[in-house]
């Protein structure tokens, strides 16, 4: 595995593998690597004859008082879990190297970005649309790889992708759940032994949503009073938000179907917990 960390190194190996004939697959990741990243490497392995992962904690889609900070770490381990999972490259640019100067040139995908964790983190979506197109402009893929968990964020990538008719096919991955059912995530490693206990919650309102749905119940309204009534019953677990949404617009909807999505954010203590579960 070569690792990189300059845009023009980056670079000249995109295009020399395209100028080969290779195709490029790609995981671009913020680093603390759990096994919902290493599934993606796995599946871009098959589906590519070239795998690049980027390691980068995005300074700009993180607001003012967020976790930029604090967001854990763990470079040699994930390089060894590059390494196990038969990655090509590894791309770890400073933030030096990704904003040379203070950024003046952003991806903006207006209105899903504004809604659900756009309205909690305002800014965050086009931090994220204005990093993955920087990243596709340096790592040059065919296919980039992305988890479920972060449904809005696909959303949104699909969406700048599409707006802005860049070529490359974006795979959205099963989430990967421990097996109390919580969603993977980096930050599952904020959460202290109680809380980890209770942080299933959102998973089981989920679960208990669409098992109602399976049993004829189409209003949106009831099924969040229903997963709503799960969650509070679990002290010091606070909810953001709970709702129903079209999956490709994220809009509210007036009666439930079964491609819709429920996403939810709760809290417990300092952490903010993200999931959502097709219907
Ligand atoms: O999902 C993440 O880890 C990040 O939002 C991403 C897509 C790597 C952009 O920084």
């Amino acid at each position: 595995m070569k690792i990189i960390t300059t845009i023009p190194e980056m670079q000249a190996v995109g295009r020399s593998l395209r100028s080969r004939g290779q195709r490029i697959g790609f995981v671009p990741t913020m680093g603390f690597l759990h096994e919902g990243h290493l599934s993606l490497m796995h599946t871009a392995r098959q589906e590519n004859d070239a795998v690049t992962v980027s390691i980068f904690v995005n300074p700009t889609q993180f607001g003012p008082g967020e976790d930029l900070d604090r967001y854990p770490r763990d470079a040699a381990g994930d390089q060894r879990k590059c390494e196990s999972a038969a990655v090509d490259y590894l791309f770890v640019p400073s933030a030096g190297e990704m904003y040379p100067e203070q950024p003046s040139v952003f991806v903006d995908v207006e209105g899903i970005s504004g809604v659900f964790e756009g309205a909690i983190r305002p800014g965050h979506f086009r931090g994220v649309a204005t990093v993955v197109a920087k990243l596709f402009h340096v790592v040059m893929p065919h296919a980039a790889y992305f988890g479920q968990k972060d449904f809005q964020q696909c959303a949104v990538i699909r969406q700048m992708v599409k707006g802005l008719n860049l070529d490359v096919a974006v795979r959205v991955l099963s989430t990967v759940r421990e097996q109390d059912g919580l969603a993977m995530s980096s930050r599952n490693s904020y959460l202290a032994l109680e809380e980890r206990r209770k942080a299933a919650v959102l998973y089981r309102a989920f679960m208990a949503g669409r098992e109602l749905f399976g049993a004829g119940e189409t209003d949106p309204g009831r099924l969040k009073d229903s997963m709503r009534a799960i969650i509070q019953k679990e002290p010091g677990v606070s909810i953001d938000y709970i709702e129903i949404a079209d999956p490709e617009s994220l809009k509210p909807l007036g009666q439930a179907f079964p491609t819709a999505v429920f996403l939810g954010a709760v809290r417990i203590g300092r952490t903010r917990l993200i999931d959502n579960m097709v219907l």
